[in-house]
């Protein structure tokens, strides 16, 4: 290996370990224009409208540290990054037909749950005015899907809101749809019935879904018949469905506690705080040695029609994070680092394909600092600032960097995709270019980053330091090597 190939690789190893702490913010645009075109349905739009906040918008996001109710003004240097979540809204509520009784957002959606999902961003449109500038009514639209769910969607005898329209199912999937939603709308309206009932209907869910038999995993969908055109029934343990359920109450929990009702509901946070941990536990305890869940996450993967889901490990992880932050419980984080390694792993080859693009991250990397031209060390550190800082500004829509991004990661395709992934419309199959995957890591983009932020607590850092030594050697050593040269 020649000397400048040695240097670069020694580049590539260290802007590798530092780029391993988060995606570039020009992978983050690729993922996030992935999403922003793959992002059709009901609860695609919501989740992406969910996950732009949490990283983009964090001030206007239920994990704020700056509490609720969000601003009512949004300020002139978050308009851009908050475009695309309104974007989202006006779509949604322009096209609605009829502003008069209850209604979903998105007419004809066989699911009661999903529209739902869009109804934070429908909240956050009117909350800060939007409808004044485009003359769109938000709170009708809001007010509309409220009463559907309360009282038009049926309901178990017991209370929970069905997840389907024509018959009372419940899925593990309707905990990030709709309780958040609720628990939002109670905050910016001062309604606590409305927060009572997100917590009542996780409670519910959790009764059907949490299955003892099975150490606390949660089944898929339960009740109803089970009828194919109507999603039929599904007891399996779904990984996304655990992670969509942990997520939901996680934003619930945050909806109250950064609210002025934190106190009148500290046991209820309390209690969804121990069932995040419940379904933490439950899962990891069966992830393999690649630290990727399967699609049915107590199945190994060599049972029939199983396979590796990088979606669900995706949502788990930034689960596993914003409990860290949130609920300070740290004790899942060695699982998620070992997770989130995994996902942002590099190739293990060796080839010459692969060696340039890890050089030509390591350029992209370095030239993305301020200081670039300088020392090897300062660089490199000014690089991984910057990526963090711009991490949290709006996906730059100037056209993509001079790298093809991503395309060293194991698991995204070149042109930006979670792979491989459940088919997010057929949660039985493997399938590809999954949105909601995407969305996931936006999500885990943005608490790990927060994560980061707070100082890292509660890792497992060892081994990641002794290999940031040898990493240093060798910059050290290109530096010193470069200067003697350029004096030769
Ligand atoms: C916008 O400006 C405020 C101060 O006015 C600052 O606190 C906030 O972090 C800024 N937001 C962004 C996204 O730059
Ligand atoms: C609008 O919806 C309400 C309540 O669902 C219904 O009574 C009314 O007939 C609808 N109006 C139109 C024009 O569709
Ligand atoms: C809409 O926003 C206004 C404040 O601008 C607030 O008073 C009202 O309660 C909101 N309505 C809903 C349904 O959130
Ligand atoms: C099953 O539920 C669907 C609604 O999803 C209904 O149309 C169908 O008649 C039901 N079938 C039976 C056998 O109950
Ligand atoms: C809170 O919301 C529920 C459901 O819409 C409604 O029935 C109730 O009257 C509201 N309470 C207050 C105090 O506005
Ligand atoms: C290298 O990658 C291949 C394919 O992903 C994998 O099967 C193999 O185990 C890896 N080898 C090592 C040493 O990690
Ligand atoms: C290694 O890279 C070469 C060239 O890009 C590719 O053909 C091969 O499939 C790769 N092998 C693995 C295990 O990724």
């Amino acid at each position: 290996m020649n000397r400048p190939l040695r240097c670069a690789l020694a580049a590539a190893f260290l802007s590798q370990h530092v780029r391993g702490q988060a995606l570039s913010s020009s992978d983050m645009s690729t993922i996030t224009n992935n999403l922003a075109t793959g992002a059709q349905q009901s609860w695609e739009l919501g989740t992406r409208a969910q996950s732009l906040l949490e990283l983009y918008v964090p001030d206007f996001s239920v994990f704020s540290s700056t509490g609720l109710p969000p601003p009512a003004s949004v300020p002139s240097n978050t308009t851009s990054a908050i475009a695309p979540v309104f974007s989202i809204a006006h779509n949604i509520v322009s096209a609605l037909k009829n502003s008069s009784g209850p209604a979903p957002l998105v007419a004809g959606d066989g699911a009661a749950g999903d529209p739902a999902a869009i109804g934070v961003a429908v909240l956050l449109a009117n909350w800060t005015g939007q409808g004044a500038s485009d003359g769109v009514n938000y709170a009708a639209a809001a007010q509309n899907q409220l009463e559907y769910l309360l009282n038009v969607v049926p309901h178990t005898s017991d209370g929970a809101i069905s997840h389907r329209v024509a018959q009372v199912q419940l899925w593990s999937d309707s905990v990030y749809m709709v309780p958040p939603f609720l628990a939002y709308y109670g905050v910016l309206t001062g309604n606590t019935t409305l927060l009572t009932e997100a917590y009542n209907q996780i409670k519910l869910y959790r009764n059907y879904l949490r299955d003892t038999s099975a150490k606390n995993l949660w089944k898929h969908i339960v009740l109803g018949n089970n009828s194919a055109d109507d999603g039929g029934n599904d007891e399996g343990h779904w990984s996304t469905g655990n992670g969509w359920a942990a997520a939901g109450m996680l934003r619930v929990i945050a909806t109250m506690k950064n609210s002025p009702y934190n106190n009148d509901f500290s046991s209820q946070q309390k209690d969804l705080a121990s069932w995040v941990k419940e379904i933490h536990t439950a899962m990891y305890a069966h992830i393999d040695s690649t630290n990727i869940f399967t699609n049915y996450a107590d199945q190994s993967v060599s049972s029939t029609g199983q396979f590796y889901d990088t979606a669900s490990t995706t949502l788990l992880a930034s689960t596993v994070y914003r409990a860290s932050l949130l609920l300070g419980d740290h004790s899942h984080l060695p699982n998620a680092e070992k997770s989130r390694k995994a996902l942002w792993a590099t190739s293990n080859n060796s080839s010459s394909t692969s060696t340039a693009a890890h050089a030509r991250r390591a350029a992209a990397s370095a030239s993305s600092g301020s200081s670039a031209k300088g020392s090897g060390s300062a660089p490199v550190s000014g690089s991984a600032t910057s990526a963090s800082a711009t991490a949290t500004s709006p996906p730059s829509s100037s056209p993509s960097a001079t790298t093809a991004p991503l395309t060293d990661l194991v698991h995204f395709t070149s042109d930006g995709w979670l792979t491989p992934v459940v088919n997010p419309h057929q949660f039985g199959v493997q399938g590809s270019d999954s949105p909601e995957g995407e969305a996931f890591v936006v999500s885990l983009q943005a608490a790990y980053n927060e994560w980061v932020a707070g100082g890292s607590v509660g890792a497992n850092a060892a081994r990641r330091t002794a290999s940031s030594a040898a990493g240093w050697v060798w910059v050290i050593g290109c530096t010193v090597l470069g200067s003697i040269l350029a004096y030769a």
